[in-house]
């Protein structure tokens, strides 16, 4: 039996261990996801902006905090909202990001932190999200690095005679993968780095920025356990702007796609 990641959050017994670990030194979050999307982010003052798998609503606040004019925080998980600390400028919603609409050119910016490799069907997301942002709009995410999701099931670090080695295989095969990760059974979605890039394209988005972010040296002084992390690439960022003057001019789209 496997666990959606729309559901995970929700599920008591992973819930406990979640919480350990994101708190534990062997966290990334803050020392190396965080800093590497604030990297890609543009100015915030008085955007709108959608935050998707908002989770506590942490990145939310912080941008509301940073002048944004309003952020819709987005998350299928009762409990994840539950404990968000209520802000003026940001608007919890409950939806399945699989599902969720909103109106067209509605955004300044959309962002989503480690959450899209939950989803199911990315490039339908990504059509979407080019559809709520207003031209010039921004979309900027992190994700785990298809190296991470790619082995089916994921089995993380695997002990050789030769040493620990991270598998990759099973590379081109897109699609659902299970791991053990504080339980049995969670559910994620492979993709190469192509459908990752590619499907930013194809829904007329400009690519602004990519990055594989890795521990610092302070970092790292500070947390040894980290360097596991120069082995293998734990995340990917992506930042990718509505370009409308691409959309529209000649040969701009890709083949069989209109511009919208
Ligand atoms: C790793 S947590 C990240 C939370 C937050 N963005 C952060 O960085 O602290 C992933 C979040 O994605 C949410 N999520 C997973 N699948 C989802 C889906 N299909 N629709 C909406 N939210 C989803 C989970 O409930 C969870 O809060």
């Amino acid at each position: 039996m496997s666990t959606a990641g729309r559901d995970l959050y929700d599920d008591d017994r992973f819930f406990a261990g979640y919480r350990r670990l994101r708190d534990s030194a062997a966290a990334i979050n803050d020392v190396v996801e965080i800093p590497a999307l604030d990297r890609m982010l543009p100015p915030v003052a008085g955007a709108s902006i959608v935050d998707l798998g908002c989770g506590t609503g942490a990145l939310a606040r912080r941008l509301a905090d940073a002048g944004a004019a309003d952020v819709l925080a987005v998350d299928s998980s009762r409990r994840m909202l539950a404990l968000a600390t209520p802000h003026p400028r940001v608007r919890l919603l409950r939806a399945d990001l699989d599902e969720l609409a909103l109106p067209a050119r509605s955004a300044d910016l959309v962002v989503s932190s480690l959450a899209l490799h939950y989803v199911a069907d990315y490039p339908g997301l990504v059509e979407r999200v080019a559809h709520w942002l207003r031209p010039g709009g921004r979309f900027v995410f992190s994700v785990e690095h298809p190296v991470c999701t790619a082995a089916d099931p994921m089995s993380g670090w695997v002990r050789t005679e030769h040493g620990t080695v991270w598998p990759v295989d099973d590379y081109a095969r897109e699609g659902s993968r299970t791991q053990r990760w504080i339980i049995e059974g969670v559910q994620k979605h492979h993709r190469r780095l192509t459908t990752l890039i590619g499907a930013l394209l194809a829904a007329g988005l400009e690519l602004t920025g990519i990055d594989e972010p890795v521990p610092s040296d302070a970092a790292l002084a500070d947390r040894p356990q980290l360097a596991e992390h120069l082995r293998r690439p734990p995340l990917l960022v992506l930042a990718a702007r509505r370009d409308d003057a691409a959309r529209a001019g000649p040969g701009s789209a890709p083949p069989g796609r209109g511009t919208r």
